[in-house]
């Protein structure tokens, strides 16, 4: 009894508290076709770039084939723009027919058969963003057409809601009553001034809290501020199958170099984001596609404890910051970001790298640096490169106590 009430009210996630439904209980991984390929719909001007069943099955086939499934990068996601500009005479959606002929049930289909999984966009609206039929009096035909199209993750985004905090709910509802688990991503607070996150988090998987992605360095420095500025409000709702999402990866394309699209990665992980990318996955630049497939950064990203880290120190002007987050085992994940235009060379205290004080084994998840001893209160130097990172697991060394060795001679 004692124990129970102590859970209740110590406990970070409680089952009532969080949504249930069994799936995306470390950070969904995949890809989504809005950054890169938007809402290009001219197929006989853009063949290769518009929204397509061509374009999902290249794509579902470069992520099996070239090690990306491997990694754990699982969602084939449609972005808006698939359906027909109005809907069947039996009031269903209709994916468009020209550019999705074989139908959307064949097309989960051939990109699960790869072993992965397949995911679709809707919309809380009458219309969509770029003005396809939304859900809107639709919303129980077509929560069941998902289920029926074999459908494994929706993002409804909130384009002319007329009520968030009731639409989501009810649609996840819908969902949840097809009995078919379903990733389900909500742009909900991204559309809203003072988020209930708290009823986000009973109603959705991953929510997305700020604004689009673009691909530029910019973009990506402005939502990693917004999400240190404002971490506090939402940074304890993430755990288990419930995910702050700061939009998708945008390492790969144009808009970012190697050192940035290191930074991305890293500050990614700390903060338990989907790891979505939105690129040209079939041969992509080897040194994009290393970053985007490093094993041990993937690793803190998925940690299965799913706490969401938090950045703990920024110097003047915010140009270099500290990213912190706990994993399981007492170990920690740190990235060292320079947004700054020099090159920084930089020397922490525990103190302000949040460390308690113990030693630590450190290794660079980058692979620059050799593996290093951190003794208790010692200061921890880093370079980092202008618009770069430095991203370390922190492993504490355990003393063995007097007790412990003790028992150990008598073996
Ligand atoms: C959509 O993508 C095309 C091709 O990549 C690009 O030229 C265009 O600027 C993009 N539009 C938006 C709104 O992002
Ligand atoms: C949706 O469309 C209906 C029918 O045209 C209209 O009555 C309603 O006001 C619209 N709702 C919103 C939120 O735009
Ligand atoms: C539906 O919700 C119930 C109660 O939270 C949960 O146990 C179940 O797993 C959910 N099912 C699906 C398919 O989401
Ligand atoms: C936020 O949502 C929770 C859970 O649904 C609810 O209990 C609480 O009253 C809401 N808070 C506000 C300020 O509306
Ligand atoms: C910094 O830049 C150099 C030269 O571009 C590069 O070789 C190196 O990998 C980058 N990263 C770090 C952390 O030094």
């Amino acid at each position: 009894m004692f124990m129970l009430s102590l859970l209740v009210f110590c406990g970070s996630v409680w089952p009532s508290l969080a949504l249930d439904n069994g799936v995306g209980l470390t950070p969904p991984m995949g890809w989504l076709s809005w950054l890169r390929y938007n809402c290009t719909t001219e197929c006989d001007k853009y063949p290769t770039e518009c929204i397509s069943e061509n374009l999902i099955k290249r794509t579902a086939d470069a992520m099996a084939s070239e090690g990306y499934l491997e990694a754990g990068y699982q969602y084939v996601i449609i972005d808006d723009c698939w359906p027909e500009k109005t809907r069947g005479a039996d009031g269903r959606l209709v994916p468009d027919q020209a550019r999705f002929p074989s139908g959307i049930l064949e097309l989960s289909r051939y990109v699960q058969s790869k072993g992965l999984k397949f995911g679709i966009y809707e919309d809380y609206g009458n219309l969509t963003c770029a003005g396809y039929p939304g859900v809107l009096g639709h919303e129980a035909t077509d929560a069941a057409t998902f289920a029926e199209w074999e459908v494994d993750y929706v993002k409804l985004d909130g384009c002319g809601s007329p009520d968030s905090d009731t639409g989501y709910p009810m649609f996840g509802q819908l969902l949840n009553e097809t009995g078919r688990p379903m990733i389900y991503s909500c742009s909900w607070p991204a559309y809203q001034s003072h988020p209930n996150y708290s009823a986000i988090a009973k109603a959705c998987n991953i929510w997305r809290n700020y604004g689009d992605i673009e691909n530029t360095w910019a973009s990506v420095v402005n939502i990693m501020t917004w999400f240190g500025d404002n971490q506090d409000e939402f940074v304890q709702m993430a755990g288990p199958g419930n995910f702050n999402d700061p939009d998708m990866l945008v390492i790969g394309n144009s808009g970012v170099t190697v050192d940035q699209a290191r930074v991305q990665m890293a500050v990614w992980s700390v903060l338990a984001a989907p790891l979505i990318m939105s690129v040209e996955v079939a041969g992509m630049e080897p040194e994009f596609k290393e970053i985007l497939l490093n094993k041990d950064v993937i690793a803190v990203n998925q940690d299965p404890l799913g706490k969401q880290g938090l950045r703990v120190w920024t110097g003047p002007d915010k140009q270099d910051q500290i990213w912190h987050r706990e994993l399981s085992g007492g170990a920690r994940a740190l990235a060292f970001v320079n947004i700054g235009e020099t090159a920084a060379l930089a020397s922490y205290t525990y103190e302000q790298m949040k460390l308690p004080s113990q030693d630590f084994t450190v290794q660079d998840l980058y692979k620059e640096d050799e593996e290093m001893t951190l003794k208790a209160g010692e200061d921890f130097k880093v370079k980092i490169n202008s618009t770069g990172v430095k991203f370390y697991k922190f492993l504490p060394i355990l003393k063995k106590t007097e007790e412990a060795l003790s028992r150990e001679n008598e073996i």
